[in-house]
């Protein structure tokens, strides 16, 4: 049984006391929800909001980690870093990341594997740009995506991966993909799945939507079959929209 998920990236924002804040205003305001609610907070301040979340259930995570077991990458964090302070699920493969920092599909393949290999759940996130979407070669794209980086798994590896579709002409937009788009895509990735391992793998597997989700279109979003959930990123910068956010699912 997948489970539904809203998490918040809140990518390079708010600084410790801002962090400190925000995270006090959500734990206080966190609805009853079955979801599994989730924020990552710049790497700076992952350690406070560990410490200030031990008595709330919203989990910290990772926005990024690297492959290598530790050593000479400056500037970079192993997940043995991210286990030993407590945060054990990570985002790899954000779009932005992809974008403004070389990440290839190779690379998120060695970092898919070494986090898996910790015991570290990824949050796995891929989506197509806008020539893709406009010439119609969005479903190959994001088939690519998920076969050079996911497909070498271990069937037991997908208990541990969370999957976010993020179309890149949505994120940070404002434009957001309809919830038809969303769903089709979001189906086509079950299917995809399920051909190349099984369909109880396809259909336990959580698939968020990502790229502008805000209060007044999340509900209609989340209320497609194949959506679980969302990776939230400027509204969850704002307690009471993200709250509205995690009410909506
Ligand atoms: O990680 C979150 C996504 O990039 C979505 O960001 O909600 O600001 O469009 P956004």
């Amino acid at each position: 049984m997948r489970s539904k998920i809203v998490a918040g990236n809140w990518k390079m924002n708010k600084n410790l006391e801002e962090t400190e804040a925000l995270l006090a205003e959500l734990a206080a305001k966190l609805p009853d929800t079955k979801a599994e609610v989730m924020v990552a907070p710049t790497y700076v301040n992952l350690g406070a909001a560990v410490r200030n979340l031990e008595t709330s259930r919203i989990e910290v995570i990772a926005q990024n980690m690297h492959f290598a077991e530790s050593g000479a990458y400056t500037g970079e964090i192993s997940a043995d870093m991210l286990l030993n302070i407590g945060v054990d699920t990570c985002i790899i493969g954000h779009s932005e990341r992809r974008a403004y920092f070389g990440e290839t599909d190779e690379i998120l393949a060695k970092k898919v594997k070494t986090a898996l290999g910790k015991g570290i759940r990824v949050m796995f996130c891929f989506g197509e740009e806008l020539e893709d979407r406009k010439s119609g070669n969005h479903f190959n794209v994001v088939e690519s995506q998920l076969k050079n980086a996911l497909f070498s798994l271990e069937n037991s590896d997908w208990s541990k991966i969370i999957l976010a579709y993020e179309p890149v002409w949505a994120i940070g937009t404002g434009e957001t993909a309809s919830p038809e788009q969303a769903q089709e895509m979001h189906a086509f990735i079950r299917k995809t799945i399920s051909e190349a391992f099984d369909s109880s793998i396809a259909s336990n597997v959580s698939i968020l939507y990502g790229g502008s989700v805000k209060p007044g279109n999340a509900e209609e979003i989340f209320s497609k079959p194949d959506v679980d959930g969302g990776l939230i990123g400027g509204a969850s910068l704002v307690s009471d929209d993200f709250v509205a956010i995690i009410n909506a699912i």
